[in-house]
């Protein structure tokens, strides 16, 4: 099947674009940090110690996640807004940073991809999980663009619990944690284009990766 990777930071603009291009293209969105959030939720309920790393693997492995309807299910229940809640991303730091658990996922990752067509985000993505992509990108933007982007998200949601600037910081330190992890660190693959999202809209982003799409025939049937 065919795939297209959007790695990159939080809040550069990911989810609206893989999702959106997903839409276009007809293909399947597959949110590579949702399915490591639910195995963090999965371990929370469990109370798997999240030290444990041989525990957490297995957790992993023994877990049902799919995505339908611009949701995510674990075990057949919609998780999409438990996931996201901020002591989940706290969790979701720690089985990120197992190399046995990134193992799990890449072989659950590469298992999707047999079935369906794929825009697939996450950090790891066109280094590690789909070196051979047919087409990679990473987005950026500036820190200050993707915290003010996350805090009007959060508004929307009715979340105001944190200001601009402590997300702006959290993130800062979630990038650091996502570069420096000895395995499935966040970096843009040697391959891919790199697409700054500051003063672009959703719409040109989508655009323009579309256009790439298309000059290298993905677009066809
Ligand atoms: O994209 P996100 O914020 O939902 O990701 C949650 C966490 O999972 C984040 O700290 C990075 C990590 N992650 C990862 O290590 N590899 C991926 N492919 C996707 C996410």
């Amino acid at each position: 099947m065919r795939i297209i990777t959007l790695d990159g930071p939080a809040g550069a603009g990911k989810s609206s674009t893989a999702r959106l291009l997903a839409d276009r293209l007809g293909w399947c969105h597959m949110d590579t940090g949702a399915m490591y959030r639910a195995v963090a939720l999965a371990a929370l309920k469990r109370d798997v110690p999240l030290e444990n790393e041989n525990e957490l693997a297995e957790l992993a492995a023994s877990l049902d996640i799919q995505f339908a309807h611009d949701s995510v299910f674990l075990n057949g229940k919609n998780v999409s807004a438990e996931i996201r809640v901020d002591h989940v991303t706290t969790a979701t730091r720690s089985v990120a940073d197992a190399p046995s658990v990134r193992e799990e996922m890449k072989k659950m990752q590469r298992g999707l991809s047999k079935k369906f067509n794929l825009v697939t985000e996450g950090r790891d993505q066109g280094t590690v999980v789909f070196p051979h992509a047919e087409l990679k990108i990473y987005l950026d933007a500036s820190p200050s663009a993707r915290a003010a982007r996350r805090y009007h998200e959060r508004v929307e949601q009715g979340d105001k619990s944190r200001s601009m600037n402590e997300i702006l910081h959290s993130q800062i330190e979630r990038d650091q944690g996502d570069r420096e992890r000895p395995v499935g660190a966040m970096e843009a693959a040697k391959d891919a284009i790199i697409i700054n999202t500051d003063g672009l809209s959703l719409e040109k982003v989508v655009e323009q990766v579309l256009g790439l799409a298309h000059d290298r025939g993905l677009t066809s049937d």
